[in-house]
Parts: structure tokens; sequence; C-alpha cells
């Protein structure tokens, strides 16, 4: 098979890592991809947002498998101009991404089919309305941009003059683009985060090993969102009991609402749940793998995965052949200097040579690239130390080993990724 991956992150190098294992693959095309992936994939330029691009790539290309990383080309309708030339891919329709691309019809969706999230106080497509709605809410309060906006359109807002600030900044000067035209309020849940990605054909599903991401900036959740600093997976996330509530009350009538609406989604289903005192809840759903879940998901990987892919894009997936490493796998992100906010980049990444021969251990590259014999930094999110282990705490160790080996001028990283940290919910500043 010649398979094209469509991303340039570390979501999209541990897929390519994994995908170049497979006996059945013999060529792996990454557009864009990164400095780290052009090490064992062949990269060609590309923009995620350039649909139309992206069918002439392919075009060219001709691969057998087409799998889709970022949720913007998916939101475009990717997948919709791939089946219409009967080309195989990975991802849902544009309908289908809906899911993601609208945090309103996402909300309206867990409404129709009864499927338990947090409490809506409203949707409003006027900044007045919005202010006006802040007097009737409990605080914190959760404020929504409709559309994408790059992971920085949720705000968990304190007091209303924060919440205020954030409905201005995004509604009446635009900061986030036309994402922000429309917001929703929502009540703030408290409790545990937990990613429960499932993968389904339209028809059967089998869900992913469990992951928790870790989107604040600094150690014990504090500081603004980012897209996630690390992330990590283990049989102790999840107890059966929890699993089997996750699985009939979210992941069923979430697949069965689909159906319901004539929707028939294929590829990743990303649910983010907030695991509340009165049960799982649903925060959001995205329609594509997580970064950086992907990663910790990728280092338990114990089955073909092209395979995998291959039967889902084919209609035909077999469940049981998604097989599991026991134990546990983390990522730690290295991030650029000022990330997430302005940050410098172009910066020699150094120690990576070494970094590389501990046992277990994957560097996943995210915002880097090659220049003659140099590996720069070119992105907010930079590497994704990623290690398996036994225990959680081997593949916790053996990830900060290597981190040590690894600087760049500005890296700054979390220093508890899979240790339990930040419980509480963070409210923003
Ligand atoms: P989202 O972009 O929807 O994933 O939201 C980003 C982050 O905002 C989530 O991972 C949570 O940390 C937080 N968040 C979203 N919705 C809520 C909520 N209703 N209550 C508390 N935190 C939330
Ligand atoms: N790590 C969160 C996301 O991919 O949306």
């Amino acid at each position: 098979m010649k398979v094209l991956v469509i991303g340039g992150g570390g979501r999209e190098h541990a897929l390519v890592w994994r995908l170049k294992e497979s006996s059945r693959v013999d060529r792996v095309v990454c557009a864009p991809g990164n400095g780290g992936i052009l090490a064992e994939a062949e990269c060609v330029a590309a923009e995620a947002g350039d649909v139309g691009g992206l069918v002439a790539l392919a075009e060219r290309l001709g691969p057998d498998l087409t799998v889709v990383g970022p949720e913007l080309p998916l939101v475009r309708g990717i997948a919709d101009e791939f089946s219409k030339r009967n080309w195989r891919i990975v991802g849902p329709t544009k309908r289908a991404a809906q899911i993601e691309g609208s945090k309103i019809f996402a909300k309206e969706f867990l409404r129709r089919h009864n499927i338990p999230t947090a409490e809506l106080y409203g949707c409003y497509d006027s900044p007045g309305d919005a202010y006006s709605a802040l007097c009737a809410v409990d605080w914190p309060v959760v404020i929504k941009a409709d559309g994408l906006c790059a992971g920085k359109g949720v705000f968990v807002g304190p007091n209303p003059d924060k919440a205020t600030a954030f409905i201005e900044r995004v509604m009446e000067k635009n900061e986030l683009g036309p994402g922000g035209r429309r917001v929703l309020l929502e009540e703030a849940l408290e409790g545990e985060e937990l990613t429960f990605i499932v993968v389904t054909d339209g028809e059967r599903y089998a869900p992913l090993v469990p992951t928790r991401d870790h989107k604040r900036v600094f150690d014990g959740n504090q500081g603004p969102n980012t897209g996630g600093m690390g992330a990590f997976s283990s049989d102790d996330l999840l107890p059966p009991g929890l699993r089997q509530i996750i699985i009939s009350n979210i992941v069923e009538p979430t697949l069965r609402g689909f159906a319901a609406e004539g929707i028939r989604y294929q590829g990743f289903l990303y649910i983010g749940l907030m695991l509340t005192l009165s049960g799982p809840k649903v925060l959001e759903f995205n329609c594509r793998l997580g970064d950086p879940e992907a990663q910790a998901i990728a280092a338990r990987m114990d089955f073909d995965l092209a395979e995998i892919l291959n039967d889902l894009a084919a209609g035909q997936l077999v469940p049981a052949k998604l097989r599991w490493k026991p134990g546990a796998s983390v990522c730690v992100v290295l991030a650029s200097g000022g990330y997430p906010g302005n940050f410098k980049s172009g910066k020699r990444i150094e120690g990576l040579t070494g970094a590389g021969q501990i046992n277990g251990v994957k560097i996943l590259h995210a915002g880097t690239k090659r220049q003659n014999d140099s590996l720069l930094t070119s992105g907010g999110r930079v590497l994704g130390v990623t290690a398996s282990g036994p225990t959680l705490e081997a593949a916790v160790g053996a990830a900060y080993e290597t981190v040590g080996k690894i600087h760049f001028e500005g890296m700054h990283f979390r220093k508890d990724i899979g240790t339990g940290a930040g419980r509480r919910i963070a409210v923003g500043d």
C-alpha cells in the first residue's frame, strides 16, 4: 500500500511511525510533514485547509489510503471530495465533522440524544445578548466560541468582568476570527478529564485505550490553555465499571444519534469527558485523533495500523483486531519559549541523537524542520517525547530521562505529566 498522511504535527508523526511498521505498507507520504517525519517518510508541501490542493495532490500521488490528522480539512469536506472519487480515506464527512466544527451543533446534538453534558445556559449571536445572559449564570461560567479557534475558543470565566472581557475579544474584536461570531454559555463542570477516542466505520466501532491530556501550560494545571502539554495512558486510568458507563451512556447513544440523523460517521471520534461526581459528561467532540493523545495511544498499539485503517475506510472494521500493550505510555511535550503566546522559531535542537537511545522511547516531532544538517524549531509544540513501559512510573521515568538530554533555547515543558497533578477545575486568568 501507498499511504498518504495529511498533517504535520506530533499526531501525524505517530501515525507515520506505526504505518511504516506495517508489512502491508511500502510507501508513506506525509503532507506537509515536519523535520522528524522527513527521516521516516516522504514529505510534500501542503496546506491543511486547502481541500482543492489536497485533492490535486492525491490525484498526482494515487495513494491506496489517505489518513487525515487535523480537523480543518475534514470540516472543509475533504472526505466528501475523496468519496466522490471513490478514493479510500479515514475521516468523517463535512456534515459529520460539524460535531467539532460547531460547538453549538455538538451541544444541540448532545441534548437531542440525551447524552450527559454540562447544562447549557444559551447560544448567542450578538454580544449584547451574551453580556445580558451573564446575569443569570453560576460562577465560574464556561464560554465557548462556536467555530474552530485553534484551541483558543474555550474560556472558563471566574467572574463577570473576565467573562465580559472574553466575550468582547471574541465577538466584538474578532480576535479568534469567524469562529467567534457566535458563543454558547454553559455550566462549568468539576472533576478529572478523560479522553475517550473510538474508531468507527459507521456501523462497528472499537475504543482506543483511554488517555488523559494536560491542557494547561504550567505544572499543577496552572496558566493558559494550550493544544496539550502532554498525555498518558494506563490500564488504571479507567476502571472497568466506569468504562462500561461511558460506553453505554455516551459512546453508543452518540453513534446511534448519528445513525438516527442519517449521518454515517466514519473515522476517529474523540470524546472529551469530565468525570464528575454525577458521572461522566461530554465536554467536547473532535472529529479526529487528539494531539498529544495520539502519541500516547500509538505507543501502546499492538496491531497493524495500516490494516485497521484500510478495513475502516473500506467499511469493514474488525474491532477484535485492535490489541493493546498492557502497562502504560506517556508523551511529554517540549514547547518553544513563550508558547502558547508568542514565541520565536529557528532555534537549534540539540541532544536528539543520544536521547533516542533509551529503551521504549520514541521522539515524535511536531514543530521541527531540517536545515542542512541541523534540526530547528518551527512551531509552538516542538517535540513529544513518548515512552511506554510496564507501569506508568516506568514510562514517565524513561520519558523524563530522555527529556533531560534534549535542549533548545527557551525550551519548556511540564514536569508533572502522568503524575496525577491538577485534579481541580482551573479557571481562566
Ligand atoms: P474544548 O476546546 O471544548 O476541549 O475545551 C477545552 C478545555 O476547556 C477542556 O479540555 C476543559 O478543560 C475545559 N472545558 C470545556 N468545557 C468545560 C466545562 N463545561 N466545564 C469545565 N471545563 C470545561
Ligand atoms: N489534545 C486535545 C486535542 O487534540 O484537541
